[in-house]
């Protein structure tokens, strides 16, 4: 007999609210959220603040970001009638299924995520929320049966982890879990920062996304550059994220050696793309109460799509009588 299963395709991503979103953040991941939106049947985005406890533990910074970020997805286009938005913090599954998925990963599985390594390597002592990040992430992903994760390259390994940790599960316990997929733009799957290396909020090489003109002006002047070539490649890195590469050639021939010339064409560009998601973004913050609503719905959504799974998680694992 021929059994055919409709599953529908929700995709499901999040991102920290510990500073601002970059431009690594946007054509990385966020750009993704917003361009396939409307490809899904369902799409949940949500706002990471448990994870960005591991470094924010400030109760006026984080009530301030958090507000930010929810305001920064609309502004890029995330349709609050279309995509359930909400805060990770406000659904206690997120973190009763972390529990659970401890009990089932071992500690030298977990000790081959990047984070760890990178720590150990460099001799200093994490938190055991930094340790465990990997299985709060699996439980944001498994408890929404979650099929396409848009993500940049650094958690590529975070998503496989998913996977193995839901088949897992799935082997002891029985078939609940969907494994997702990650998707990933190759193309802008690293975005460099200011200084060539992974863009990124720990290495202050950022130019945030909904910088001012100034700010883009300063912070594209501070790009280091090697004076080897005809053409910076740091500066030429990031102006391919903003102008085709047909379109770069004529200015790069034009400009060749003229790093600052190159430097106040590119800050142009970013500016340009920048504005009129800046712009939309001011008034969207007018309207604070607004804003909050939104959160309140998408926490409603999720929490009951969450707690419905939960209670079938609780079944499987014996504890209900
Ligand atoms: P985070 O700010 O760490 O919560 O990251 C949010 C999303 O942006 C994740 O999907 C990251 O993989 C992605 N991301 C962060 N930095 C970069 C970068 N430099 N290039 C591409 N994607 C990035
Ligand atoms: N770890 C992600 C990051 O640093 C944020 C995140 C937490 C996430 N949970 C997730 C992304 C679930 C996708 C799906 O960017």
């Amino acid at each position: 007999m021929l059994l055919l299963l409709v599953m529908k395709e929700r995709m499901l991503s999040g991102v920290k609210p510990s500073g601002r979103p970059h431009i690594g953040n946007y054509f990385g991941a966020m750009r993704q959220f917003v361009e396939l939106q409307s490809e899904y049947d369902e799409v949940f985005i949500f706002i990471a603040d448990y994870h960005a406890l591991n470094t924010l533990q400030n109760r006026e910074e984080m009530r301030q970001n958090i507000l930010d970020l929810i305001i920064d997805y609309l502004a890029i286009g995330l349709d609050s009638k279309n995509v359930v938005l909400y805060q990770q913090s406000r659904i206690s599954a997120h973190t009763e299924l972390a529990w659970v998925f401890d009990t089932i990963v071992q500690m030298g599985y977990l000790k081959r995520a990047h984070a760890y390594k990178d720590a150990e390597a460099k001799g200093v002592d994490i938190n055991v929320g930094t340790f465990n990040y990997p299985i709060l992430m699996a439980a944001d992903i498994l408890l929404y049966d979650a099929t396409a994760v848009p993500v940049g390259k650094d958690q590529k390994q975070h998503l496989e982890f998913t996977r193995d940790i839901a088949e897992k599960f799935n082997k002891i316990y029985g078939d609940i879990f969907t494994l997702p997929e990650s998707i990933i733009v190759e193309s802008v799957e690293t975005v460099p920062g200011l200084d060539g290396r992974k863009m990124s909020k720990s290495y202050d090489n950022t130019i945030p996304l909904f910088a001012s003109r100034e700010e883009i002006e300063r912070l594209v002047k501070k790009i280091v550059t090697d004076s080897s070539g005809d053409r910076p490649e740091n500066v030429y890195a990031l102006h391919k994220l903003f102008k085709s590469e047909e379109e770069l050639a004529p200015i790069y021939e034009e400009y060749k050696g003229k790093y600052g010339e190159l430097k106040r064409i590119l800050a142009e560009d970013v500016d340009a793309f920048i504005a009129p998601m800046r712009e939309r973004r001011a008034e969207i913050a007018k309207d604070v109460e607004g804003v909050k609503e939104i959160l309140d719905n998408g926490a409603n959504i999720a929490h009951e799509l969450a707690d419905a799974k939960m209670q079938l998680v609780r079944d499987r694992l014996g504890v209900v009588l």
